[in-house]
């Protein structure tokens, strides 16, 4: 299989500690990646690193609380590079995307009332659903569904915009799917909502490994991801406009900051990870400056970072473009395989390596339990993309076997989880 010249995926495993492992003499293939990445050795180091030399709460008057305030303003900076918001203020941590949703779903629920709406669509992960119906449900909301294509895997475009309207207050939708692995035109979700006067709160935790994220350029009112599903630990971010985390409501305790974006932060936070998510990103800058486009932006400090972190995603998302196309030319050949979504490989652009399919007379479990025995790691069932499976008729069945692949992921990788899929299908 052809191979992008520009990222040397041999050197890139060899950052990874868990992908130089030998588990029951062989070396496993992580393709769950969809539920959570492996981390580069300089993030495990970051987060000891943190662990011994700056342990301790943050705001307080002595170096090892200093440093911490550095630790958590540097991952803001960070997250601030890798989505090109226009600075750390925008950038708010949270436990996950789940928990980070849930929060500003009651404060924006506090700006609404009966009769408004609320659309959402049948794509999105239930972290970007459920945390909306109970908005509505407290607020007295009506819910508009936006439904996707079963045949084309596309999300319907044509219904969103029809069903967008002068009532409607807030639109989400997922950036990619983390079923399907479709990337829908949130750009253009995005323009739909602002039109009619509604908030644009993006999904882009299953996105943001795969390709690059502008959130100035997208202009999206919120856009939430999680560091684990990129190279780092357990950390949820979300970025928001500035406007929205100065005037929404916020639920905090009273002595906490009342200045952005502390007053979003409830609590104290993972600060070992913060270092961890800072470490991530700058081993996706690495990528950038190893295997991406020459960064010729002349500015000095965060701005080189920037462009080496839109190179990085690039890079990866070229490379990750030649995966899937394996994936699903591989998956096309086993008879009895049936693979959803996007399957024709002229449009890998609209789509991230992430594949689900069944095998005709096993469940989705057995597949799974099967390839771990070889050694290959994917996962089965619904992946909180319940509507998504409710939709493909999957949920009461056990859902569907998903296959994910990142940037570290080898065709040989592909080639030895085809063939085991060869044999379970044969079996
Ligand atoms: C697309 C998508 N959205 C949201 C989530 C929830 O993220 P978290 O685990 O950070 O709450 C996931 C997790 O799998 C996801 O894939």
């Amino acid at each position: 299989m052809p191979t992008n010249p520009m990222l040397d995926v041999t050197a890139v495993r060899r950052k990874f500690p868990a992908l130089m492992q030998v588990v029951s003499s062989t070396r496993p293939v992580y393709l769950d990646n969809p539920g959570g990445t492996q981390v580069p050795g300089s993030v495990i180091e970051a987060m000891k690193d943190y662990l011994i030399t700056a342990n301790s709460n943050h705001m307080g008057a002595f170096l090892t609380s200093r440093l911490t305030d550095q630790t958590i303003l540097d991952a803001r900076v960070a997250m601030a590079d890798l989505l090109n918001a226009p600075g750390p203020q925008n950038i708010v941590f949270g436990h996950n995307m789940t928990t980070l949703t849930l929060h500003f779903s009651r404060s924006i629920g506090l700006t609404l009332s009966r009769g408004d709406e609320i659309v959402l669509t049948r794509m999105d992960h239930d972290a970007n659903i459920s945390p909306w119906l109970l908005m509505a449900r407290d607020h007295d909301l009506t819910v508009r569904w936006v439904d996707w294509d079963t045949e084309t895997g596309r999300l319907n475009m044509a219904q969103m915009a029809d069903l967008i309207g002068s009532k409607t207050k807030l639109v989400a939708c997922t950036y990619a799917s983390n079923a399907l692995g479709t990337i829908n035109d949130v750009a253009k979700v995005v323009e739909m909502a602002h039109t009619a006067g509604a908030l644009a709160y993006i999904d882009a935790v299953h996105y943001a490994p795969h390709g690059p994220i502008d959130v100035q350029a997208l202009d999206c009112d919120f856009l939430v991801c999680s560091a684990y599903k990129f190279f780092g630990p357990h950390v949820g971010v979300l970025y928001a406009q500035r406007e929205h985390l100065e005037s929404l409501p916020a639920y905090k305790v009273r002595p906490a900051p009342d200045a952005i974006p502390e007053r979003w932060e409830t609590g104290t936070q993972n600060h070992e990870g913060l270092a961890g998510v800072r470490a991530a990103i700058d081993y996706l800058a690495w990528v950038g400056e190893q295997f991406g486009e020459p960064c010729t932006t002349p500015a000095e400090g965060h701005h080189e970072r920037r462009c080496r972190l839109k190179a990085a995603m690039s890079a990866m998302q070229d490379y990750e473009r030649g995966l899937s196309k394996h994936l699903l030319e591989g998956l096309s050949e086993i008879g009895k395989v049936t693979p959803a979504g996007i399957t024709d490989i002229d449009y890998l652009e609209e789509r991230t390596p992430t594949v689900v399919f069944n095998i005709e007379g096993k469940t989705p479990l057995q597949v799974a339990a099967e390839l771990d025995k070889a050694g290959i790691y994917v996962w089965d069932g619904n992946y909180y993309a319940l509507e998504v499976m409710q939709a493909l008729g999957r949920e009461e069945h056990g859902g569907m076997v998903r296959v994910g692949a990142a940037h570290y992921n080898t065709h040989d990788e592909i080639d030895r989880f085809l063939d085991e899929v060869r044999k379970i299908a044969r079996a």
